[in-house]
């Protein structure tokens, strides 16, 4: 059975892929997809001061990302070698830990982190590390989005309180007016947090 999945897995994988590139693929229906597509990505977009704009972490349900943020300069960085085909031209294979080898310091306008923490980035000292290296690339007053599963298999650590993301002020995000949204809808209780870079 494990032989017929490991045959049969990366052919449905090539179709789905297949699919995307011929924008028919599937999207992910989720609380947070839809929060993202039609509220946090529109109000992003349409600020003209965010041009440089790094997501991290891709998957073939980000695919489109690309896309959405056609007219900015959009950076995307992943772990895995293997999801670059779901990144944008401007793709890095990294640990997000080492942002700060990839863009000079007050570099970036925004930064959006969408369930890195707890998928992977789950060391304590990684992840404060990566937060304090993506406040060095991000110029003052950037934009910092970071999300995560408030569920205990995927909160390794308090993310929320994480020493680094005292650089940071919460930014109340115009549309919430509030710098904490959650997807209640949701199992995982996705939870975005809005930051802004104090330098
Ligand atoms: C649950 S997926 C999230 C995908 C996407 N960011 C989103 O909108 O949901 C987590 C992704 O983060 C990647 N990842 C985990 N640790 C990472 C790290 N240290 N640096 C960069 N990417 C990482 C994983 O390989 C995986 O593709």
């Amino acid at each position: 059975m494990s032989i017929v999945k490991s045959l049969v897995k990366p052919v449905g994988r090539n179709v789905r892929d297949l699919m995307l590139i011929c924008g028919v693929g599937p999207k992910l229906d989720e609380q947070d997809r839809r929060v993202l597509d039609e509220t946090i990505f529109p109000y992003l977009v349409g600020r003209e001061d965010l041009k440089r704009v790094l997501f991290v972490g891709c998957h073939w349900y980000t695919w489109h990302y690309k896309k959405t943020f056609a007219d900015k300069d959009f950076w995307t960085l992943e772990i895995d070698p293997a999801r670059k085909r779901y990144g944008a031209k401007q793709h890095i294979v990294d640990s997000v830990e080492h942002v700060d080898q990839h863009f000079e310091a007050n570099s970036l306008d925004a930064v959006l982190m969408l369930g890195v923490m707890g998928w992977g980035l789950d060391d304590p000292e990684v992840a404060n590390r990566s937060v304090e290296n993506i406040h060095r690339c991000l110029r003052p007053d950037g934009v910092l989005i970071n999300s995560w599963d408030d569920v205990p298999e995927h909160r390794p650590f308090p993310i929320a309180e994480l020493p680094a993301f005292g650089r940071f002020a919460p930014w109340p995000f115009p549309p919430f007016v509030a710098a904490r949204f959650v997807c209640e809808e949701q199992d995982l209780q996705h939870t975005f947090d809005f930051y802004t870079a104090t330098k």
